[in-house]
């Protein structure tokens, strides 16, 4: 079972930053997971939509020019980085994932993050796009067929892979709390392989790894690590 760094190693650095991302590959993790908005600059990596969790600063995080965004602290010292910089965290043959949490230009998004990857040690076969927004994940596959594609959800809806199979996905990606046997043995045996989110308890990494799902993402790669491979 694959350990993924959800928004890096974020128990140790703060999220979504270079520092956790290099400590997530620092600790052996087998990837990691990020968050992406689509900026008029560029695609930058940060969580919410607003600034004030992570900057004690009021206002939109797409509100504010790049430069201005740049210039902030979001916890030791560490910026907002930009896709590119994050890619270049992850040396070759380890995986990621993009989450799309803002897309406004599909053509323009695909072309910017195939140069980002083209710059970076990053193999496309170990890239995975997911996002709440289906409807992007649909565009995007249409631009790029080759690039996996995990559809995410928070629910275990009563047709569990109808998403998955109308984006000929990679993967289906489900909130912890959604997840059962049931919903793992299903997606599994249409063909499409399992991620858990978020994952941070030894006894849930464990059920899931016996279930077989093909991931998890996760606040501390290192306690999984300690308990999945001892
Ligand atoms: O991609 C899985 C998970 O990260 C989705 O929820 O809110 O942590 O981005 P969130
Ligand atoms: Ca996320």
């Amino acid at each position: 079972m694959r350990i993924y760094a959800h928004r890096g190693a974020s128990k140790l650095a703060p999220e979504n930053t270079l520092k956790a991302f290099n400590l997530a590959f620092e600790i052996g993790a087998d990837g990691i997971e990020f968050d992406t908005y689509q900026h008029t600059d560029g695609i930058i990596v940060f969580h919410d939509r607003t600034l004030i969790r992570r900057t004690n600063t009021q206002g939109y995080l797409l509100s504010q020019p790049w430069d201005k965004l740049r210039m902030l602290d979001i916890g030791d010292g560490e910026q907002i980085p930009t896709l590119s910089e994050t890619l270049n965290t992850i040396p070759r043959g380890k995986w990621c994932n993009i989450e799309i949490k803002h897309l406004v230009d599909v053509a323009l998004w695909v072309n910017d993050v195939k140069t980002a990857l083209a710059q970076s040690q990053v193999l496309e076969e170990n890239v995975l796009v997911s996002s709440f927004n289906h409807h992007w994940l649909r565009d995007i596959a249409a631009l790029w067929p080759e690039v996996k594609i995990g559809a995410l959800s928070a629910s275990y809806e009563l047709d569990c892979t109808a998403s998955a199979r109308a984006l000929c996905a990679y993967s289906v990606n489900i909130a912890l709390d959604a997840v059962d046997k049931s919903f793992v043995e299903r997606v599994l045996a249409e063909g499409f392989n399992v991620y858990v989110y978020t994952v941070d308890e030894p006894e849930d990494m464990r059920m899931l790894e016996k279930w077989g799902v093909t991931g998890i993402f996760t606040n501390v790669p290192d306690k999984a690590l300690s308990v999945l491979h001892p």
